[in-house]
C-alpha cells in the first residue's frame, strides 16, 4: 500500500491534498449540530447526480413521450420507482439542508469578514439550485409541471419593452411546449449541474483559505502553538469525518422514512395534479410552486402590481447577497449579540415560514393581508439590521472558544 501511494505521490499530489484538506486541516473544536449541514449538502448533491444519471437513462425529453416515460420508470423499470423517489425526495432534502445551512450562517455571522466570498458563492449556489429545481419540475410533464412553468415564464412578460420577446426566447415557442421541455432537460441534466459543482468547489476552496467560523464566532487562527497549530483547532480527519458520518446516518434515517413511507409528502412533495398529463387547454384550479419556492411566491402575490411584485420577489433574494455589508456589527455569533438582533432574526425566520404557508392557501382578502404583513416583516429584517448593527450593544466575546 505504502509503495503504491509513493508511486502515485511521485506523479500526483495525493498525500499533499489529503493532508492539506483533511488530516492537517485544523477546524474549531466546538462545532455543534448546525455544522452537519455543509457535508450533508455535499451528500445530497451526490445523491441527486447519481439518481439523476439513472433517471436520464429511461426518461424521454419529448412532449409526446415524457409523461409516459415517467410512468414507465415508476412501473416497469426494475427499481425505477426507487430511483425516481430518491431523486424527488432528494430535491426536498436539498432545500431542507440548504435552508438550515443558511440559517446557521445567519446565526453565527459566518458571512462576515473574511468569509464574504464563501457566502457569495453560497448565494450563487442557491440561485443555481432554484433554477435546477424549477427546470427539473417541468420534466414529468404533468399538469402542475406545465402550468407552473407557464406561470413563472410568463412573469418575464411583465418586464417593460423586452418582456414579450424575452418570454418567447426563454420558452422557444409562444407557450410552454416541446421546445421548452427540450431546453429545460438539457439545462437540468448537464449545464446547471456543471455550474453547481464548479460553485461548490469554489465555495469550499474559499472556506479552506480563511478557515471555518464556529458557534462562538471566535477566530481560532489567531491563537497558535509553536508549531503553528491553532490551540482551539482539531484535525478535520478523523474528528469531523467521524462526526459527519454520524450526521449522515441520522440524515439517511429521516430520508428513508420519507422515501419509503411518504414519498409524495401528502401531495406537498409530489403534487396530486401532476398525476395528470399536461393539458395546455385546461388550467388547474390552484397552481402552487414546490414548497421551497413558496415564500417568494407569497411575496409576489402580496404586491398588487405585477411588475412591482416581481421586483419585490427579486429583491427578497438579492438582499441576502448583501448580508456581509448590511450587517455592520463586529460581533459574529448570536450568542453575544443584542436582543434586538435575536428578535429580528426570529421574526425573519417566522415570516419566511408564514409566507411559505400562505402561498399554499387559496387567495382571499385575509390571505393577501397576512402575506403583505409578513412581506413587510421579511424586508424589515434587513432595514432593522442595517440601522441597529453599527452601534449594537453586544456582550463581551471570549478570547478562546468556550466548549
Ligand atoms: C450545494 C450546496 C452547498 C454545499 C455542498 C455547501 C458545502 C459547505 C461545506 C462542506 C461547508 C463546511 C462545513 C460547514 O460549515 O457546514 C460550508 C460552509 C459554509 N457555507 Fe456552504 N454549501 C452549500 C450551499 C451554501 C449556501 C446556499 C450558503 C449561503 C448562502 C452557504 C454558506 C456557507 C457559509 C457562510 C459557510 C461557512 C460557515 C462557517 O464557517 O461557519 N453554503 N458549506
Amino acid at each position: 500500500m505504502g509503495k503504491l501511494i509513493g508511486w502515485i505521490d511521485d506523479r500526483f499530489p495525493l498525500m499533499k491534498m489529503w493532508n492539506e484538506y483533511l488530516a492537517e486541516y485544523y477546524v474549531p473544536r466546538n462545532f455543534n449540530f448546525w455544522y452537519f449541514f455543509g457535508s450533508l449538502a455535499l451528500l445530497v448533491l451526490m445523491i441527486q447526480i447519481v439518481s439523476g444519471i439513472f433517471l436520464a437513462m429511461h426518461y424521454k425529453p419529448d412532449s409526446g413521450l415524457a409523461f409516459d416515460s415517467v410512468e414507465y420508470i415508476m412501473r416497469d423499470v426494475p427499481y425505477g420507482w426507487l430511483i425516481r423517489y430518491i431523486h424527488s425526495t432528494g430535491a426536498t432534502a436539498f432545500f431542507v439542508v440548504i435552508y438550515l445551512h443558511m440559517l446557521r450562517g445567519l446565526m453565527y455571522g459566518s458571512y462576515q469578514k473574511p468569509r464574504e466570498l464563501i457566502w457569495l458563492f453560497g448565494m450563487f449556489i442557491y440561485l443555481c439550485l432554484m433554477a435546477e429545481a424549477f427546470m427539473g419540475y417541468l420534466l414529468p410533464w404533468g399538469q402542475m409541471s406545465y402550468w407552473g412553468a407557464q406561470v413563472i415564464t410568463s412573469l418575464f412578460g411583465a418586464i417593460p419593452v423586452i418582456g414579450d420577446d424575452l418570454t418567447l426566447w426563454i420558452r422557444g415557442d409562444f407557450l410552454v411546449s416541446d421546445a421548452t421541455l427540450n431546453r429545460f432537460f438539457s439545462l437540468h441534466v448537464i449545464a446547471l449541474p456543471l455550474v453547481l459543482v464548479f460553485l461548490v468547489v469554489a465555495h469550499i476552496l474559499a472556506l479552506h483559505e480563511v478557515g471555518s467560523n464556529n458557534p462562538d464566532g471566535v477566530e481560532i487562527r489567531k491563537d497558535k502553538d509553536e508549531k503553528g497549530i491553532p490551540l482551539d483547532g482539531i484535525p478535520f480527519h478523523p474528528y469531523y469525518t467521524v462526526k459527519d458520518f454520524f450526521g449522515v446516518v441520522v440524515f439517511l434515517y429521516f430520508f428513508s422514512i420519507v422515501l419509503f413511507f411518504f414519498p409524495d409528502g401528502g401531495g406537498y412533495l409530489l403534487e396530486n395534479a401532476n398525476l395528470n398529463p399536461s393539458d395546455p387547454l385546461m388550467t388547474p384550479g390552484h397552481i402552487t410552486p414546490a414548497w421551497y419556492f413558496t415564500p417568494f411566491y407569497s411575496i409576489l402575490r402580496a404586491v398588487p402590481d405585477k411588475l412591482l411584485g416581481i421586483g419585490a420577489m427579486g429583491a427578497a433574494i438579492v438582499l441576502l447577497f448583501f448580508m456581509p455589508w448590511i450587517d455592520r456589527c463586529k460581533v459574529r455569533s448570536i450568542r453575544y449579540r443584542s436582543n434586538v438582533y435575536k428578535i429580528n432574526l426570529v421574526v425573519f425566520t417566522v415570516s419566511i415560514v408564514a409566507l411559505g404557508w400562505l402561498a399554499m392557501q387559496h387567495v382571499n382578502t385575509k390571505v393577501t393581508i397576512l402575506s403583505q404583513i409578513f412581506t413587510l416583516l421579511y424586508f424589515s429584517f434587513f432595514i432593522v439590521l442595517f440601522i441597529t448593527s453599527k452601534n449594537e450593544v453586544t456582550r463581551p466575546i471570549p478570547d478562546r472558544v468556550t466548549e
